[in-house]
């Protein structure tokens, strides 16, 4: 409330137009899904603001775009986005912003570049101060940066502007402790820190009110959520439990915070889907310890055994980087074993892509080539698609409850598409009865390697 007095005093001493036009705000969101949340944080806060958030950039007085830091090409399509802003500016002067962890990653560095000619710049845990950044950077005044990483701040007290309407995104925790050696995030985004459980739960109680079907719950690690004498399991068992919810899902884990008490949660709890993101990262072991995973390739294959002898039905599927430093042919041979042994439903491949300040950019020279890089991630992406189309291919002719999420699809305004439990997803005849957040019963009738087709029942 303080601020937004003292922001509408400020804005009082400026003139009517200049005042209408800087209240426009178009925002761009790169990357991953805690960035895709953090959006709908900055879309409330602004709004609290008043501030109207726009749906283009032409209409907008400032556009910020909320990055991602994670590989190269993420940074290079963010700078490449900025210098076609500058070059496409409108008649009027727009101020450009840069949130998330390129923030954090690059400083000030970012603000010094008269290429890029940025006006504010604001890190993961200072979403708050961008009403007053924005001003100051209007003002031309020096304090537009702010990248200050917080032990505490977890926005808990802020409720997201949502855009969608059937499953939420819920952050429970931000941050990580486990410093992958090729990871960035830790440096980006601070240390971990979480949420109560009656927060979280107060505001999976107020989605369902809304009419909300699902929740997600999210985090850079999000099982290793810790509040009190609280962990993930006990976060899993409340919020479960919370009337008129459907599902529950959560994203993304690590590996080594799996208690069989969490499973068999996970397995006799109806609303907790049968599905776990489980990134192995590599299948061989001496890469697994260079890149600081605390798993072993036995290890991880023993998890998934214990996974799916108390999940039978479970779905799993993974995070992998090939040509980490050092990799040889047959380490990599390692990971693709574990592909063939695990039989993951779906898996997201990346080459390595070196980062600035991590451990392996400081002490292990990014020394795989770029064709073997390329050779490794064909070789690993065939192997998945045809474990995936086969895995698909065994759904057909089965009976599956589908979550109606959307009412059309990329491809077509006569289809509309949902997803199982297991988190596939169905496209199906649109019909005039169907609604967003129906849980239909449909039957499987064919299958790709990413979706399902299927028919009501
Ligand atoms: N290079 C390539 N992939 C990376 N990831 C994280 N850091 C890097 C990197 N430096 C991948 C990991 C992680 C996913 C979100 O991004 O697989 O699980
Ligand atoms: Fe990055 Fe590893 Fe933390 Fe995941 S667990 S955010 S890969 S450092």
């Amino acid at each position: 409330m303080l601020t937004h007095i003292l922001f509408c005093e400020l804005w009082g001493n400026w003139d009517s137009d200049k005042l209408h036009r800087m209240k426009r705000v178009f925002i761009e969101t790169y990357g991953c899904q805690m960035n895709v949340y953090d959006t709908e944080l900055i879309k409330s806060i602004l709004g609290a603001a008043h501030y109207d958030v726009v749906t283009s950039e032409h209409q907008a007085d400032v556009v910020m775009l909320n990055t991602c830091s994670v590989r190269e090409n993420a940074n290079r399509k963010v700078h490449l986005r900025i210098q076609e802003l500058r070059r496409n500016r409108p008649q009027h002067s727009i101020a450009i912003g840069v949130l998330g962890c390129m923030a954090t990653n690059f400083k000030t560095a970012l603000l010094e570049d008269p290429q890029l000619g940025i006006d504010f710049i604001a890190g993961p845990d200072s979403y708050k101060q961008l009403p007053q950044l924005i001003e100051n950077a209007w003002q031309g005044g020096s304090d537009r940066f702010d990248v200050t990483l917080s032990e505490f701040e977890t926005y808990s007290d802020i409720e997201p502007t949502r855009d969608s309407a059937v499953n939420a995104w819920v952050a429970i925790m931000r941050g990580c402790n486990n410093f992958c050696t090729f990871c960035v995030v830790p440096y980006t985004r601070g240390r971990e820190r979480s949420r109560t459980i009656e927060s979280v739960s107060d505001e999976v109680k107020r989605l369902v009110d809304q009419g909300f079907k699902q929740v997600t719950l999210l985090g850079q690690n999000v099982n290793s959520y810790r509040s009190d004498a609280h962990d993930f399991t006990d976060l899993m068992d409340a919020v479960s439990q919370i009337d008129g919810l459907e599902r529950v899902r959560f994203t993304s884990p690590h590996p080594k915070d799996f208690p069989n008490r969490l499973l068999s949660l996970m397995a006799e709890r109806e609303t907790i889907c049968k599905q776990i993101h489980l990134p192995l990262q590599a299948g061989n072991s001496r890469v697994l310890s260079k890149m600081n995973r605390t798993y072993t390739k036995e290890e991880f294959l023993s998890l998934v055994e214990r996974i799916r002898s108390l999940i039978p039905k479970v779905a799993l599927s993974t995070d992998i980087i090939v040509g980490f430093p050092t990799e040889t042919h047959d380490e990599f041979l390692d990971t693709l074993d574990v592909v063939q042994q695990v039989q993951f439903d779906s898996a997201y491949i990346f080459k390595y892509s070196e980062r600035p300040n991590t451990v392996a950019a400081r002490r292990f020279p990014d020394d795989v080539s770029e064709a073997d890089k390329t050779a490794r991630i064909v070789q690993l992406n065939e192997c998945q698609r045809n474990i995936s189309l086969s895995k698909n291919k065994a759904c057909i002719g089965s009976n599956e409850r589908v979550l109606i999420e959307a009412l059309s699809t990329k491809k077509s305004e006569l289809d509309c598409q949902g997803r199982t439990d297991s988190n596939r997803i169905v496209i199906l005849p649109l019909q005039a009865d169907v609604t967003l957040g129906q849980m239909r019963q449909v039957r499987i009738v064919d299958a790709t390697p990413n979706v399902l087709k299927g028919e009501w029942v």
